[in-house]
């Protein structure tokens, strides 16, 4: 066993692997299933979920539409079945609990500002660290009265009623605030208008077309006009590129690996990481690609060869947001060692990704420079195993039991469990291809 999970799942032990090999079957997409179940439950009719995300975060956003008068259940093959009740939810009699999910507080919000009632949403102790202003802003100015604890943080109160369309310009480029204020323009009267500074991942524009809704974009500006009623659908959910990201770093480790992952998300706002990877020396190809209610599924073959450094930079970086921990992780094992340049952003995600990942190199006695947004990990490097934390961060427990793959020795991740926040089979799977 390379690895052995406590009872409680706190901490987990990955040894050295040699090769990695297989077929891993990659849990749904987390971004497109949570935008799924918001959109089902303000939908007419009851829809349909195939390879729904097993992860906690989309859990979070069940649990919170059933306080809104949504019933769902789980049928014996998996499928999720949500229960729509059209666009009046039923006001929530206890404050909904959104666990560790960014997504589901910040795009929940933006269908709760457009109900006539009063709801409060709360979180964990990281997702009551993270910033909220930037969606409490296009909402009060659409016409919702929210309130917040200092700076911003949740808990969020939301007064909801009424809402007027607006031309929104955010400063940060969040797909989480477009979709919160496309699902906020869903109840405004006229069209909503969101322009974003650099073009992010589209699930919530092609979700809401699959329920039915006309959502229209050029490049970096999507708009939708108010009062369209959404109808249910049944669809198969791809398998999440982002956590299939930790499989291909693996294979990219060892020359020779060869991993198979079929059925991945392939829209090309998230399939960067393709790009990326390839220019790094893993060889990628993809068959079978078919399309979905609009997303793009492919079957994505890869095989470890070299393993060059790179430049994460500007869009690249936005594009790439949640995949910069695992790429981190292994970027001491490149020639070239990686830049990653405007990610200040990684600073407010499930923990200071920078820092989170600057201090487990350290302890693997890696070396890399911190900087305010971004880091310079040289490559070349040989690290060691050691005793790291997972700083209560899915990525980060991911990215680290990848990098131990190739260490020198041992190494145990404190707070594994975390892992289950979006892939709760994740150290089970990567036992299964790794090579001893
Ligand atoms: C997500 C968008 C990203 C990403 C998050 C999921 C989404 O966040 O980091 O894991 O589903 O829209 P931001 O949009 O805030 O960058």
């Amino acid at each position: 066993m390379p690895h052995d999970a406590k009872p409680d799942g706190s901490k987990v032990i990955v040894r050295p692997a040699r090769a990695v090999q297989g077929v891993v079957r990659i849990p749904g997409d987390k971004s497109i299933s949570h935008r799924y179940a918001m959109l089902a439950a303000i939908a007419e009719g009851t829809s349909r979920f195939q390879n729904f995300s097993a992860a906690r975060d989309c859990q979070s956003t069940l649990d919170c539409v059933i306080h809104l008068g949504c019933e769902w259940k789980r049928l014996e093959d998996g499928t999720i079945e949500v229960r729509g009740v059209g666009p009046r939810l039923k006001a929530p009699t206890e404050a909904l609990d959104c666990g560790n999910s960014g997504s589901t507080m910040r795009m929940l919000s933006g269908i709760l500002a457009g109900q006539p009632f009063t709801s409060e949403l709360c979180g964990d102790e990281s997702l009551s660290r993270r910033p909220m202003a930037r969606i409490m802003t296009p909402l009060s100015e659409m016409g919702a009265r929210i309130s917040s604890s200092e700076g911003g943080r949740p808990p969020l109160k939301i007064h909801g009623g009424p809402l007027k369309a607006i031309h929104y310009r955010p400063e940060v480029a969040s797909a989480q605030v477009k979709s919160c204020v496309l699902f906020a323009g869903l109840f405004a009267d006229g069209e909503t208008v969101i322009e974003e500074p650099i073009r992010t991942r589209d699930h919530g524009e092609i979700a809401l077309r699959a329920f039915g809704a006309e959502v229209e974009r050029t490049r970096n500006i999507s708009w939708i006009v108010g009062g369209q009623r959404l109808r249910a659908i049944e669809a198969h959910v791809p398998g999440d590129l982002s956590s299939a990201a930790f499989f291909l770093c693996a294979a990219a480790l060892f020359p020779g690996s060869q991993i198979t992952l079929p059925g991945i998300l392939m829209n090309p706002t998230r399939a960067r990481l393709l790009d990326i990877l390839m220019q790094m020396g893993l060889k990628v190809s993809v068959a079978h690609l078919e399309e979905h209610h609009g997303e793009l599924i492919g079957t994505i073959e890869a095989r470890g060869a070299a393993w060059k450094g790179a430049v994460i930079a500007g869009a690249d970086t936005a594009a790439l947001i949640d995949e910069i921990p695992v790429l981190a992780a292994v970027a001491p094992y490149t020639d070239g060692g990686l830049e990653v340049r405007d990610a200040k952003e990684l600073r407010v995600k499930e923990s200071d990704r920078i820092a989170a990942v600057a201090a487990n190199l350290r302890k693997m006695g890696a070396e890399v420079e911190e900087r305010p947004d971004g880091m310079r990990i040289p490559g070349g490097q040989h690290p060691h195993g050691a005793e790291l934390d997972s700083f209560g961060d899915h990525r980060i427990a991911m990215a680290f039991a990848v990098a131990a793959l190739r260490a020198e020795g041992e190494t145990t991740i404190h707070g594994a469990d975390a892992a289950g926040v979006s892939y709760p089979k994740f150290f089970e799977e990567l036992d299964t291809v790794a090579g001893r």
